[in-house]
């Protein structure tokens, strides 16, 4: 047959032009895995031959990281608007001028834009000050963020580019949204097609009527049906509510969150939008996770040369002065240390856990409550927990390595990253079945270690010993060095890249389109 004629009957593949939106993107701003997420989404849509572009806001911490930035942009916002209302400078047009800077995600040909305001420059994290305490203007910076985000997605910015999706992330960037659907319904113009993904229901910028005043929201919006959240409004909800599709970041989430335990006051609006809610499992970056290659790391490992992982587990038991024991089992964990993270749960059975024969080192920072409680165990037994509090990009790859298993007690997880390093770096996670840890991790039954399913230690309940039958269950486990060991390349071999996830949201993206089309967003607007 005809090469040519092949070749024309194959289905070409969509390709849009996509402003992916967010507050974090590894490395330039990170505190948990949305940064993670937003790096590695991109890249993979990128392989995939679309035309990505993302918006982040110019933190200071952010710029600095930066390789050739430049100003490609300013961007006009009208100065009578929310803008002029903060005191922000405005010219003789009465307009406010936000400067886009544009660099490359490193390792990628995915350009970066970011959004230079005063409102960002500021040190800290995109969310924090440097004692640790909200901004609390972070809905009027977001705000802008979704305003700028509006401007370039409609093509209104000498960056003569024009959105065929806008893809928001997390309720900073809620907003959009509702806007694109405002220019829509009073201007009569095409809008770009939206899709919305939750990253974690339990954040939802909630605001006052004041704060809602003055960003210039059309008041028609403040009911319940559309901004209103209990007599102030949140920025998720219109995420929610105005985005053609909504998604999660596993499949156990996504159901999850249609229930009051996981819904926080939105389940029956997740459930009335069921029809265009769906959940796509995260996958993680390949190549800065891969024990392999990792060059912040002591020894590279991979299947064949597993024998190498110890020399990670020698290298931090050395960096946390914990004794060098070669078998005892030594459990690691990395997060945000909040409540989301079951690190009370450990906390309730740690006096237990430390009888047995296991070691264990904590890094992560968060509630201060959990800390010094994390403190007060480890100054009790030195030689058994030691904790690092604070955010250390190579100290998280060298626990993982290092490991031999990883906890994750989380009350809810909506995907979690951390368990799916920890299957590839041959760390067994032990993890509460909930959300994308359900999803992820196969429990080490008798029935599943026979049929070679298992990959780490799932238990189920919140009360009671359960941790502590797990981290038992983990121990016995450890003891049989064979098992262990096909334990930890079972899990090596899973397959958690970006591949498949992308075709999905490449598919939720034409689903978008084909329901902007289709459906009216039933509005007040
Ligand atoms: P979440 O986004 O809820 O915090 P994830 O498991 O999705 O949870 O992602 C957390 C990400 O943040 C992982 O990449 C993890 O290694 C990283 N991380 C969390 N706390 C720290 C820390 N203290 N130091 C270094 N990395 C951290
Ligand atoms: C959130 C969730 C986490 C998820 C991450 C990236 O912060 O808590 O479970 O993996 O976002 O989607």
């Amino acid at each position: 047959m005809n090469k040519k004629i092949v070749k024309k009957n194959k289905t070409t593949k969509p390709k849009y032009k996509i402003l992916f939106v967010s507050s974090e993107l590894h490395p330039f701003a990170k505190t948990g895995g949305l940064g993670d997420v937003c790096n590695s989404l991109p890249k993979a849509l990128k392989a995939l031959h679309q035309d990505i572009k993302i918006l982040i806001p110019a933190y200071p911490f952010a710029i600095q990281k930066a390789e050739n930035i430049k100003q490609v942009a300013t961007i006009d916002l009208p100065g009578e608007g929310f803008p002029g209302k903060l005191g922000l400078p405005v010219d003789n047009d009465k307009a406010h001028h936000v400067n886009i800077l544009e660099t490359k995600l490193p390792g990628s040909h995915v350009k970066v834009w970011m959004v230079e305001s005063e409102l960002y420059n500021r040190p800290g994290t995109p969310y924090f000050d440097d004692k640790n305490k909200e901004w609390e203007d972070n809905d009027f910076r977001f705000a802008l963020l979704n305003y700028i985000a509006v401007e370039i997605a409609m093509g209104r910015t000498s960056l003569q580019w024009q959105a065929d999706i806008v893809h928001s992330n997390d309720w900073q960037t809620g907003l959009i949204s509702v806007l694109l659907e405002k220019e829509y319904i009073r201007k009569k113009t095409t809008r770009p097609a939206t899709v919305f993904t939750i990253h974690n229901m339990a954040h939802m910028g909630v605001y006052s009527r004041e704060r809602f005043d003055t960003l210039e929201l059309l008041p028609t919006l403040w009911n319940h049906h559309e901004l209103e959240f209990h007599d102030d409004f949140s920025f998720i909800k219109g995420g929610l509510v105005f985005s053609d599709r909504v998604n999660t970041v596993s499949p156990t989430y996504a159901q999850e969150i249609q229930h009051e335990e996981f819904g926080y006051g939105l389940s029956d609006l997740l459930a009335y939008r069921n029809e265009r809610l769906s959940g796509i499992l995260n996958g993680i970056d390949m190549k800065e996770w891969n024990p392999a290659k990792d060059p912040m790391i002591k020894k590279n490992y991979s299947i064949k040369t597993i024998n190498n992982k110890p020399s990670n587990k020698t290298a931090l038991q050395k960096h946390f002065k914990l004794p060098q024991k070669k078998n005892t089992l030594l459990l690691g964990l990395v997060a945000r240390l909040v409540y989301q993270k079951g690190i009370d749960l450990l906390l309730e059975n740690m006096e237990d856990i430390l009888k047995l024969p296991v070691q264990i080192v904590i890094l992560g920072s968060g509630d201060l409550e959990l800390e010094s409680r994390l403190h007060r165990w480890s100054s009790k037994h030195p030689e058994q927990l030691q904790l690092q509090i604070g955010y250390d990009e190579q100290l998280s790859h060298l626990i993982e390595a290092g490991s031999d298993a990883f906890l994750m007690p989380s009350r809810f997880e909506p995907c979690g990253l951390n368990q799916l390093y920890s299957l590839r770096y041959g760390t067994i996670p032990i993890v509460r079945k909930t959300g994308g840890l359900a999803d992820t991790v196969v429990h080490a039954s008798k029935e599943n270690l026979s049929n070679r399913s298992a990959t780490g230690v799932v238990f189920q309940e919140t009360e009671g010993s359960t941790i502590l039958d797990a981290v038992n269950l983990t121990c016995l486990l450890y003891q049989n060095k064979d098992a262990w060991k096909k334990l930890m390349i079972n899990g090596m071999k899973q397959e958690f890249s970006w591949k498949e996830s992308a075709k999905q949201y490449l598919e939720l993206y034409t689903q978008a389109i084909e329901d902007r089309n289709k459906y009216k967003i039933h509005s007040s607007l």
